[in-house]
């Protein structure tokens, strides 16, 4: 069975993305395969860009917790890429990671496959649109397939999302990947 890695990019614990994942999560309940690290959690600094992991078998130069975190992408099949929006895009928390994978690209990826968890503030559709166009380019890039995507919007403050019909998407979402 494939294995989910969720990597849950807010600066915050418990908010709406992170509530999002959870709905995931729950419907994938009888999935045993599924792995959520929260990046508010981590320290992860950027990418150097000093090439270091390329002529060393993707060790990367700098230590901190993004080992672990490739680790996991070695270990799972699937990547939830879940986000809230900041400035159009992923958070910085989860652009440090995907700028860091950098590193796997010396020893091959193993994710197959992604799907996108995103929440905004704004109602306005650019938002979404942006959001959702990284991510399938990011998709294409990377040679991953695209499993589906949910881009919220409307949602600001922590628990905003709760009562939310989105969270039922996102548990139908969760229940349709296997
Ligand atoms: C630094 C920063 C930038 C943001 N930029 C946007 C934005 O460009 N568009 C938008 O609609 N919301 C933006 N927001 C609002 C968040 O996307 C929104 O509050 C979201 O629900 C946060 O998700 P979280 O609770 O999982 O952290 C921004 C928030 C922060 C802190």
């Amino acid at each position: 069975m494939k294995k989910i890695l969720i990597l849950c990019g807010s600066g915050r614990r418990h908010g709406n993305s992170e509530k999002l994942a959870d709905a995931f999560i729950k419907g994938a309940a009888f999935h045993n395969g599924i792995t959520k690290m929260t990046l508010a959690d981590k320290k992860i600094a950027p990418c150097r860009n000093c090439n270091y992991c390329q002529e060393h078998h993707g060790e990367c130069a700098i230590r901190d917790d993004m080992q672990e975190i490739i680790i996991a992408l070695q270990n799972n099949d699937i990547l939830v890429l879940c986000s809230p929006v900041y400035y159009l895009g992923f958070s910085a928390q989860l652009k440090a990671v995907i700028d860091r994978t950098y590193a796997e690209s010396a020893i091959g990826r193993k994710i197959q496959s992604a799907i996108l968890l995103s929440v905004a503030a704004k109602k306005e559709a650019f938002v979404s649109d942006c959001m959702r166009n990284a991510y399938r380019q990011l998709c294409d890039y990377l040679g991953f397939q695209n499993l589906g995507m949910i881009s919220a919007q409307g949602f600001e403050n922590p628990n905003d999302i709760e009562n939310s019909s989105i969270l039922i998407d996102g548990f139908e979402l969760g229940k349709s990947i296997f």
